[in-house]
């Protein structure tokens, strides 16, 4: 259990005004009360809501549940969508990292999966017809990883397919040691407009024990090298709690990000997952980590300086943008689910809402490329959503961005508020939630917890399905669940 007065306690002797300004606001908050509720987080448990029920909890599907033959009516439909396109290489291994990803592989097999790409897209739009792209997020991974002219054959293989809407968001992730000249002109030669840095600290020896493999000079160095290219929406990623991470280590992260003003930034919670060197070390030595109640303050800290201090904005929860034209669209398409905009994923790993139905691709890079050489999509597991359970994952999701009670309205066909009034009521005693004429919004209480909040709206069905995985596993890609 959460002991919430050691978050006085949390900032240590030498206090600063923004750890006094984050303990005074969690001061404020009904933090024991949501404790009580079941509603804090606790990172044995903790996972990153992105679909429902999760992918361990999904059963093994095909391809003709997903894509059946006879699905005339498939073709008639204009296909909007956003794309995402998963790159599963890296240089090497960084220890909290639970994502679908091979190491160090050789030119010919990231050739041979740009070839893969390029096979499912076909298959798909046999499938589906003309596809056109809302938004597109190339992620991994490492796309970076790619040579310059790989990455350019790997765009012409989704143009060949894919329609991209001239004013559509085009992201790519990089990492800071891939970050250069050469590959950024490539990437603005085909309309890329945002790009995704990792960058996770600017603490040197914390990144250096995380396997980084980039000081906190060559990350600034990366989003300084992105802005003079001309790219003016540049995000990037941070992680709190990871191991030795303290209070006065986190600040000079926020320092910084004070300083250099990215047009945004996205600050994760650690997820530990089993399977990863950060994992192990927590089961071994969990006193190298920071407790709950400072990863609390931690978050506090960063809601104080950016959105307190900076005058940014959080929406979605967790992603802070200087401006409203750095909102990011793809995750707007990709949480704020409506029927118009699907989700499309390629390559291993890649996550899908397609026809109706959630599913992952295998995650494995070989069978993936031998699946879609032949002309199949490698799905993997998935789920068909029936009934209020549609409405349940769009409310669990969508609250992260919060809810438009008018398009809500149009989908289903029912007020959101009037669909769950319980849950939305023990949220709004709880002061995680407001309800608006508009829009159903989370409070700051409810943006600490958002994953959480979520949860309250499970079917029963979906919470004993939910209680069969294992925590540790959650929300991972990484081949150590292989089942
Ligand atoms: C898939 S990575 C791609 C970025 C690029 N490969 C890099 O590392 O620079 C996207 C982001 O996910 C986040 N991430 C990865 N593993 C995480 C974990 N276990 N907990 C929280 N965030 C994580 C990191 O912030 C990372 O930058
Ligand atoms: S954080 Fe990025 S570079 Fe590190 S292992 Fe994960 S995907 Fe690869």
């Amino acid at each position: 259990m959460l002991n919430l007065e050691s978050i006085a306690e949390a900032g240590g002797a030498n206090e600063s005004d923004l750890v006094q300004k984050a303990q005074d606001q969690l001061g404020t908050l009904a933090l024991d009360e949501a404790a009580r509720a079941g509603f804090m987080r606790d990172r044995r448990t903790y996972f990153l809501n992105i679909a429902y029920p999760s992918m361990q909890a999904m059963e093994p599907v095909s391809e003709a549940d997903i894509f059946p033959a006879d699905n005339a009516t498939s073709q008639e439909k204009e296909r909007k969508v956003a794309l995402y396109l998963h790159v599963p290489f890296c240089s090497a291994e960084c220890y909290y990292c639970h994502y679908y990803k091979e190491f160090k592989k050789p030119e010919d097999t990231v050739d041979a999966f740009i070839e893969g790409v390029q096979a499912e897209l076909t298959t798909h739009e046999q499938n589906l017809g003309d596809i056109t792209a809302r938004s597109v997020y190339v992620g991994g991974g490492t796309p970076s990883y790619l040579k310059p002219e790989q990455i350019d054959r790997l765009f012409r293989a989704i143009k060949d397919h894919v329609e991209i809407e001239p004013d559509a968001e085009v992201s790519f992730e990089m990492h800071p040691e891939s970050s250069d000249e050469e590959r950024m002109r490539v990437l603005q030669e085909h309309g890329v407009n945002r790009i995704n840095i990792g960058v996770e600290s600017f603490d040197d020896n914390l990144l250096a024990s995380e396997n980084r493999r980039h000081t906190r000079q060559e990350a600034i160095d990366a989003l300084a090298r992105a802005n003079a290219m001309g790219f003016s929406n540049v995000n990037i990623d941070f992680i709190y709690g990871l191991k030795d991470h303290t209070i006065p280590i986190w600040e000079n992260t926020l320092d910084t990000i004070s300083e250099l003003r990215p047009s945004s930034a996205t600050l994760y919670y650690l997820r530990l997952k089993r399977g990863t060197p950060e994992y192990k070390l927590f089961q071994a030595h969990p006193e190298r980590f920071p407790s709950e109640e400072e990863l609390l303050l931690m978050h506090a800290m960063t809601f104080e300086r950016l959105e307190g201090e900076l005058n940014y904005t959080q929406n979605p929860v967790d992603w802070f943008i200087r401006d409203p034209k750095y909102f990011h669209t793809y995750q707007d398409h990709n949480w704020r689910r409506s029927d118009d905009t699907e989700l499309l994923g390629v390559g291993p790993s890649a996550y899908s809402y397609m026809n109706g139905w959630q599913y992952y691709n295998v995650n494995h890079t070989g069978r993936y490329i031998e699946s879609v050489m032949q002309g199949h999509i490698p799905v993997w597991r998935g789920e068909r959503l029936e009934g209020d359970e549609r409405m349940r994952r769009t409310i669990m999701l969508g609250i992260k961005m919060g809810i438009h009670r008018d398009s809500f309205r149009q989908t289903y066909g029912i007020d959101v508020v009037d669909a769950f009034p319980q849950e939305w009521e023990s949220l709004s005693a709880l002061d995680m939630i407001e309800v608006h004429e508009d829009a159903v919004v989370l409070t700051y209480l409810g943006k600490l917890l958002a994953d959480e909040t979520g949860k309250a709206f499970y079917s029963e069905t979906m919470r004993k399905r939910m209680e069969q995985v294992d925590p540790s596993l959650v929300s991972t890609t990484w081949p150590q669940f292989n089942r």
